[in-house]
């Protein structure tokens, strides 16, 4: 069974200028500026059309007629063979990045236009659906959401063109500090048929980054269609890791991009939320590792190393590997912005929406025909938002006003809860290996934040208590012409974020710059175990961050430093990376650096 990717026509849908258009109020700026929509643009018109248009793209995603209720939803037998909690599922082999097709990898050192198009997928479970990706082509070779590799200093040339029939899109470069009006900030969306020219340098590290939509109110229906992947940076501390590890990027480093979904009869992706979901994220029943469902992965007695992505909506995994019911060491060598100083043997690890982890599994002491899995193991998902605060009467209003696409009939409730155990990649002992390796130590080498004695900035993430379904920072929600935190250039800030407890956990994130973590405290009980200083840190929490969960009630302090070299004032995001708290500008604001 073989993963396939092609062309569909439902690019012929895309230009139909009908659908594509026709319900404008006003019609896309055409070809001057390359179609770019500055902040100042009035946007009325344009999320009017959006509230239905999108509820019907989100009842009926591929155009099809659909039943009603839960007819709309995977078949009870179809959802049973790859029930994600039935180890006997796993059997389609993992998409693996190659040198062409999905996930191929594609140095950033030529220019490159990408195409967001549609694209028929099978899943590797023997079905075509359509999802929407990231198309380019190089040498006659096409690429879908292609692993864009890069390094420091160096200059990126990328235009993307958005052939989505009916919505604006923007690329943002999650991790990357860039320049705000290349970093894809939704004020910059751009509608079907427009482009948007990036030229930017990198500046980051060494590390994996990822790659996703932005644009106002359609990031998290986008990112679950299929919109997402991996920019990958390498420098010269990153080339002797692969060296002493004899590491190869597609063969032994395995970047694992994490998506859950909800399917339709046909297998293509769901998206349709009915108001309770919108206000607490989609989550799925369906488990896709790198664009196939319950993969299989050969392997020799040797190391791996796995770049994993949450790239899920709102679900959290607990991740660990699991030989029968033996949980088995793995080393924690990274997060969101690259290398930690020093290796952490660990046994499990939390990986919230946004967050990466890079992890080292050696299978050398195994046996051919030996097998283990990837698991997300059962853990306490912490909803303990009261019922009555976000009442499903009393919130449609709130969010048609602000876009949303609520679905008038909602996809089937998801089979597989937040927080449930399940698998997520099966690895069989096929080949033999001798290898010998030490993993160096240090890793890397960072210098600490040095925090200024200002006093902390209070970061709160709560539920607006007078609008049913609209979260907040600060009590504000997104405007987009308004910045609640205005930070000075190059100094560094403590920002105390913290989350109520009757809430529910939320990844906060920032665009621009990283940022440490600095403490945490009042911690729920589940995180006790994993908890390994006397500040309260987890080894998830020890190296450059874009991404920190927050549990309900916790309190985590990050150090920020507000260093870049642009030109002028910088706008950047702050935002929960629970998409559907993101998106519409719910759990998200504005902040400058001046
Ligand atoms: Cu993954 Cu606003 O970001
Ligand atoms: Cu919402
Ligand atoms: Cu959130």
């Amino acid at each position: 069974m073989s993963l396939t990717i092609g062309m569909t026509n439902q690019l012929e849908r895309a230009t139909s200028p009908e659908v594509a258009v026709g319900n404008l109020a006003s019609p896309p700026p055409s070809g001057e500026d390359h179609g770019q929509r500055g902040p100042q643009l009035d946007r009325r018109n344009f999320l009017r059309w959006t509230t239905y248009a999108g509820a019907a793209v989100a009842i009926n995603p591929l155009g099809k007629t659909s039943g009603c209720g839960s007819d709309i939803g995977l078949s009870e037998e179809d959802y049973l063979s790859v029930d994600p909690r039935n180890p006997t599922n796993f059997d389609a082999p993992l998409l693996l990045p190659g040198a062409t097709g999905a996930l191929g990898m594609l140095s950033l050192t030529q220019s490159v236009e990408m195409k967001v198009t549609t694209a028929q997928i099978d899943p590797g479970v023997g079905v075509s659906s359509t999802y929407e990706v990231y198309e380019c082509s190089r040498g006659g070779d096409v690429y879908f959401n292609p692993i864009l590799l890069a390094q420091p200093g160096q200059r990126v040339n990328l235009s993307m063109v958005n052939k989505l029939a009916d919505q604006p899109t923007i690329i943002h470069w999650h991790g990357l500090l860039l320049p705000w009006l290349m970093d894809g900030h939704p004020s910059y969306d751009v509608l079907p048929g427009a482009r948007y020219d990036y030229d930017f340098t990198i500046t980051n590290r060494a590390g994996t980054y990822w790659y996703h939509p932005h644009p106002m109110a359609y990031t998290a229906r986008q990112a679950y269609m299929g919109q997402a992947s991996f920019v990958i940076v390498t420098d010269a501390e990153e080339e002797a890791l692969r060296q002493a590890l004899d590491l190869t990027l597609g063969v032994t480093d395995i970047p694992l991009a994490l998506q859950d979904r909800r399917l339709a009869k046909d297998w293509s992706p769901l998206y349709a939320p009915d108001l309770q979901e919108d206000s607490d994220g989609y989550l799925g029943d369906v488990i896709f590792t790198n664009f196939t469902i319950n993969p299989r992965m050969d392997v020799a007695t040797r190391l791996y190393r796995f770049r994993v992505l949450n790239g899920s909506n709102a679900r959290t995994y607990r991740l660990a590997f699991r030989q029968g019911t033996t949980l088995l060491p793995f080393r924690l060598i990274g997060t969101d912005g690259g290398l930690l100083e020093e290796a952490h043997t660990l046994k499990e690890v939390f990986v919230s929406p946004g967050e990466r982890v890079d992890i080292l599994m050696d299978f050398g002491g195994l046996r051919i025909g030996d097998e283990l899995f990837l698991v997300s193991l059962a853990f306490d998902p912490a909803n303990n938002l009261p019922g009555d605060i976000l009442n499903p009467s009393g919130g449609k209003e709130a969010h048609q006003s602000m876009g949303h696409e609520v679905a008038d009939e909602p996809a089937p409730p998801p089979r597989l809860g937040h927080g449930e155990d399940f698998f997520l990649t099966r690895f069989v002992v096929t080949s033999l290996a001798n290898q010998t390796y030490s993993v160096p130590s240090p890793l890397s080498v960072f210098s600490p934040v040095v925090v200024d004695t200002a006093t902390p900035r209070p970061i709160r993430m709560s539920a607006s208590y007078n609008e049913p379904f609209i979260w907040t920072i600060n009590g504000y929600s997104y405007q987009e012409d308004e910045y609640p935190i205005v930070v000075q250039k190059d100094t560094v800030e403590i920002w105390e974020v913290t989350n109520e407890v009757n809430g529910m956990p939320h990844p906060f994130h920032l665009h621009g710059p990283l940022f440490r973590v600095l403490d945490r405290s009042s911690s729920p009980e589940q995180l006790a175990p994993l908890v390994i200083d006397e500040k309260g840190r987890l080894a998830t929490d020890l190296g450059w961050k874009d991404t920190v969960l927050v549990w309900p009630g916790e309190r985590v302090r990050i150090a920020v430093p507000f260093f870049h070299n642009f030109e002028g004032e910088q706008i950047y995001l702050a935002h929960c990376h629970i998409l559907e708290h993101e998106d519409h500008g719910m759990m998200m604001v504005n902040y400058k650096i001046v």
